[in-house]
């Protein structure tokens, strides 16, 4: 599977948001990824859909929503109709996964399930033939710039198993202190799309930070 780089715009000069993502997408981000945290299930408050809504018609890159929020159900069409390519959803927020997942497909958009760190990937095996995306935090949710939990690289090597016992087709997404070093550990288990937050916006060549996480993780 070809290697993408999902820069994490919680780590961008919100004053400047359009241009931070002009400044990435021009350096090779595949994937935006947004995050949205409402101060309940992580504990600390971001963006909603009226960001995405206002970002949408900029550009024309794949924005990466991903959910940190209690009672998903009832935003999923906001950041739908908001214009988000992929809504992701924690596990360890919904009570009835399948009813979620296919909220998120009912809305046309690509579906993507997320286990925070100590969430055993069994939760997830009966839905993975539901799903376009399988997002594996290596943090706890909730902050930029954490150490990556090497115990999550288990996990990921785990998921890719049954993707290919399964004959599926889902890519597999790591978040949270990825760099050029834990990201070719994570493409080595099998992950192929890499979220990036601090890694690349604190870089002052945003291009080249993209362009060595990449080159890591081929290799
Ligand atoms: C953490 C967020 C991540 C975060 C990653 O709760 O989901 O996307 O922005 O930031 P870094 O790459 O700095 O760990
Ligand atoms: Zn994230």
């Amino acid at each position: 599977m070809d290697i993408k780089i999902a820069p994490s715009i919680l780590s961008a000069d919100f004053s400047y948001l359009l241009e931070e993502i002009e400044d990435v997408t021009a350096g090779g981000a595949d994937y935006i990824h947004v995050d949205v945290m409402d101060g309940h299930f992580v504990p600390n408050i971001t963006i909603g859909p009226l960001i995405v809504e206002s970002i949408r018609p900029k550009t024309d890159v794949t924005l990466d929503v991903h959910l940190m929020i209690e009672n998903p159900d009832k935003y999923i069409s906001a950041f739908a109709h908001a214009g988000a390519d992929i809504i992701s959803v924690h596990v360890e927020a919904t009570n009835h996964l399948h009813r979620t997942i296919h909220l998120i497909k009912d809305s046309g958009k690509k579906v993507g399930v997320v286990l925070n760190p100590a969430t055993p990937a069994e939760m997830i095996k009966p839905i993975l033939k539901d799903v376009d995306l399988v997002l594996l935090m290596t943090v706890n949710p909730g902050f930029g710039g954490q150490t990556f939990i090497t115990d999550v690289l288990s996990k990921i090597e785990q998921v890719s198993k049954w993707r290919s016992e399964l004959s599926l087709s889902f890519e597999i997404e790591v978040d949270g202190g990825v760099n050029e070093k834990t990201a070719a550990l994570c493409v080595e288990k099998g992950a192929n799309v890499l979220v990036a937050g601090s890694a690349v916006f604190n870089s002052s060549d945003r291009a080249k930070a993209i362009e060595s996480i990449r080159q890591s993780a081929i290799k």
